[in-house]
């Protein structure tokens, strides 16, 4: 018999062979143990502690050396390394994008502005490096490296050139369309570890894991950040209540995915990763409306400061 038979991971039940079914458990299964809703309310609530004393989330000791193909489940090693190709394009360059996230903040909320991207002089030279930077800036590596314990190669980046920072006359409208697109990004994320995860055992499901924790983190604190300052957009669009808002995020969403898909190779994916993933974005999505639904105004103002007052339109 296998010897693997009823051998669990970091996402349950081992399958070999997995089915829609057995995979949907891993799913399942990631989705109770990272995203359930004491742990997204500790990771938003971590923020008041990150802005006194910015620390980034440590790791777990990983054994870099270790990763080998066999780790992958069922999964063509092309495929699987097209997608790491792909997440190491979408992941850099960090620095561009933590800096272009700062600046959009920084008029509206110098902490979350310092959360991000830290502190700079006049001049634009770093002094100190925000929380998220620090945090992202382990994915390439760490992406990289899986790709070439399994490949004997060093993957070649392809640096995209992200959109400089274009200010309007209302940081607020700019701010919201900018973060918009960040809280997609790392939604995005989320759902392609999380679903890699369950495609995986042994070391590359546990440097996945840190990845995903890292993605989650971020997204929570951007999404209550969302929350606070856009409370009227979040709801609507949340609620479904305003069809024109609805429309435009979700076509939003739609080219993020689109666009995300392209760089991971999705044209030569199986239907049955096809549907994995989509699965992995629903089930992510509906644990995170279930825990938006718990932040009242009053809690958000705990966390960002008063906004009660303020009425934004962003239109
Ligand atoms: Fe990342
Ligand atoms: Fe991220």
């Amino acid at each position: 018999m296998n010897q693997y038979l009823n051998a669990r991971d970091l996402a349950g039940e081992i399958c070999y062979q997995p089915t829609f079914f057995q995979t949907k458990k891993r799913v399942h299964y990631l989705t109770q143990q990272y995203l359930n809703l004491a742990y997204l309310r500790d990771r938003i609530e971590n923020l008041s502690l990150q802005f006194i004393n910015p620390k980034p989330r440590s790791w777990q000791n990983i054994e870099w050396h270790s990763v080998s193909q066999s780790q992958i489940i069922n999964l063509e090693l092309e495929v699987f390394l097209a997608i790491i190709k792909g997440s190491l394009d979408t992941e850099a360059p960090i620095r561009d994008y933590t800096q272009t996230s700062r600046q959009y903040l920084e008029a509206i909320h110098p902490e979350m502005a310092r959360f991000v991207g830290g502190k700079v002089k006049k001049d634009n030279t770093i002094i100190e490096l925000g929380l998220w930077e620090k945090e992202e800036r382990q994915h390439t590596p760490a992406l990289s490296k899986i790709y070439q314990q399994l490949t004997g190669e060093k993957p070649v980046i392809q640096w995209r050139k992200p959109k400089p920072y274009n200010p309007s006359d209302h940081p607020h409208r700019d701010l919201y369309r900018h973060g918009l697109h960040r809280i997609i990004t790392e939604y995005s994320a989320v759902c392609l570890y999380l679903w890699l995860m369950t495609r995986t055992t042994g070391t590359i499901q546990q440097i996945l894991a840190e990845l995903l924790q890292d993605e989650i983190n971020h997204l929570t604190k951007f999404w209550g950040f969302g929350m606070w300052l856009y409370p009227d957009q979040f709801r609507h669009q949340i609620k479904a209540k305003s069809p024109g808002n609805s429309y435009h995020s979700m076509m939003r969403l739609f080219t993020t995915f689109r666009r995300m898909m392209q760089t991971l190779e999705w044209q030569s994916w199986k239907i049955n990763y096809k549907i994995e993933l989509i699965f992995s974005f629903i089930k992510v999505l509906e644990q995170m409306m279930q825990w938006s639904r718990t932040l009242t105004p009053e809690y958000l103002d705990k966390l960002f400061g008063s906004n009660s007052t303020q009425v934004i339109n962003v239109k």
